[in-house]
């Protein structure tokens, strides 16, 4: 069975200790050039929804790697037209080597790694979004850490995820933050409580749930060392903006819950922003602000996983 990465706890905490050492290592020498991991392999990367970090981040990232990324529209492809998502992935099995994939449901991406046979990426779906949540992780080990960035430099943090706490980034991060033993606080409204589907993430992957929940702004902001928000509006909800926008202004990342936060506290946003939404323009602009370095290190850590991936694929192929 080749391996994927569908959701967040598909590596152990301890193998995704190593993907953040390779990250750091390819960025600290991507200046050297392309490296031949995936060389004379072809890679699909496939659109459902749309992107600009994930676009460009993994079609430099695989050409980094050695490989020829096809990006892909499912709107130009017969799938838009009716063909099945196993037809698609058994054909896809026949031309390509590995798939990164953003869509809706997690169904399809499930889908697509069982029908094509390949090493599937989840570059996005409803319910998860894993790259994102390694990349902010390993974000916060630069922060956090004395000179060189360690796993054990977040250890213990206080995390704050505001706004939508049912949505793919808050339960990434809350299953991602449990890895590395981050203290995870999920505030938003009640109506958008994590439960049950956090819960039931939790069960499936065997870990403790170690994140809360509370709908207190200022309580969850309190000594905190990370304030992090993400839009209101995820794709596909945009029939629900109007009442969204409604329920979530109470939790807007601002200057008040800086103050109560830790001195050296970052700001983090998965971007797109919607400055005077989810945040406000002198908290996206400000000093505490690390979204470029976010962003960037999607590119890092992403190359990590592919390849990491790909190494114990051919570990397994080689038994
Ligand atoms: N953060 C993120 O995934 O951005 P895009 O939607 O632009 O890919
Ligand atoms: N929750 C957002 C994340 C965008 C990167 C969405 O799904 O649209």
């Amino acid at each position: 069975m080749v391996r994927s990465f569908l959701k967040d706890t598909d590596f152990s905490p301890a193998e995704a200790k190593e993907v953040f050492d390779l990250a750091a290592r390819y960025k600290a020498t991507r200046s050297a050039g392309i490296i031949d991991v995936l060389k004379s392999e072809s890679w699909g990367v496939l659109f459902f929804k749309k992107s600009t970090r994930t676009r460009l981040s993994f079609e430099a990232g695989l050409y980094e790697l050695g490989a020829h990324p096809m990006v892909m529209s499912s709107n130009d492809l017969q799938i838009s037209r009716g063909e099945t998502i196993e037809d698609t992935a058994r054909i896809m099995g026949r031309f390509l080597h590995g798939l990164v994939i953003r869509t809706f449901e997690q169904e399809i991406v499930e889908k697509f790694a069982k029908y094509s046979g390949l090493p599937v990426i989840n570059a996005l779906t409803d319910l998860l979004h894993p790259c994102q949540s390694y990349t902010d992780m390993f974000t916060m080990t630069e922060f956090f850490s004395d000179g060189k960035p360690t796993p054990e430099s977040i250890k213990g943090k206080k995390f704050v995820f505001f706004g939508d706490t049912a949505c793919n980034m808050a339960y990434s991060l809350a299953l991602a933050g449990a890895m590395f033993d981050v203290e995870v606080v999920l505030c938003g409204p009640e109506e958008f409580k994590p439960e049950p589907v956090l819960n039931k993430l939790f069960k499936e992957a065997n870990l403790t749930p170690t994140w809360t929940f509370t709908s207190d702004p200022i309580e969850a902001s309190l000594k905190a060392d990370v304030l992090y928000t993400d839009v209101w509006v995820s794709m596909g909800k945009e029939d629900e903006k109007a009442e969204r926008i409604k329920t979530m202004s109470p939790y807007q990342v601002n200057d008040s819950l800086f103050k109560v936060a830790n001195k050296n506290s970052l700001f983090m946003h998965c971007l797109p922003a919607h400055a005077g939404e989810e945040v406000s323009q002198e908290v996206l602009d400000g000093k505490h602000s690390v979204i470029f370095d976010q962003a960037e290190n999607r590119l890092h850590v992403q190359k990590a996983i592919v390849s990491y991936l790909v190494g114990k694929n051919r570990e397994m192929a080689r038994k």
